[in-house]
């Protein structure tokens, strides 16, 4: 596979760097890995994170520094939904423990793993700063809040049915 971004991407590349002062492009890099993330297959494979240093001409490893830092990057592929359940202190007082145990009973994955159909993945991750709406999780550009058993199976559901794959 070819790792190059699309013509409108790299603008969009081009006016982020341009918001830096010359040669700060480096302050691009979590930005320019969003944009990477949502192109090549929502995760980042060596090959995508050494593009984006080549295109912020910085060294490889300073981008690999930022992208094993932060949850929000996948250094692996995830499924067609991401499930991102946060676990910090408020929500696991909130049950967040017991959601990810449902979670992980009703797709019959672990946490980190994705469904062998290649739909579900769940992660765990740190607050999402949402904390009165505890216990949550992040799916996709949405917060699914004050969950429960019932609001996890009606979620699932919902991707099932977006996927065409419901059962
Ligand atoms: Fe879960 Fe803050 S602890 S959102």
């Amino acid at each position: 596979m070819t790792i190059e971004f699309s013509k409108e991407k790299l603008d969009k590349v081009a006016e982020i760097i341009a918001r830096y002062p010359q040669g700060k492009q480096k302050s691009a890099l979590l930005p320019v890995l969003h944009l990477a993330q949502d192109e090549f297959n929502g995760w980042l494979d060596t090959p995508v994170m050494d593009y984006v240093a080549s295109l912020l001409s910085i060294e490889p490893i300073e981008v690999y520094e930022v992208a094993t830092f932060y949850s929000m990057y996948n250094l692996k592929p995830v499924g067609k939904f991401l499930f991102e359940v946060c676990h910090t202190g408020p929500c696991m007082i909130n049950g967040s423990d017991y959601i990810i145990d449902y979670i992980k009973e009703k797709l019959n994955i672990k946490v980190g793993e994705t469904t062998t159909d290649g739909l579900f993945t769940l992660k765990t991750v740190e607050c999402l700063g949402a904390c009165g709406y505890a216990p949550l999780m992040q799916l996709g550009k949405h917060y699914r809040e004050h969950l429960t058993k019932e609001k996890v199976d009606s979620i699932i559901e919902e991707c099932r049915l977006k996927s065409g794959q419901l059962n």
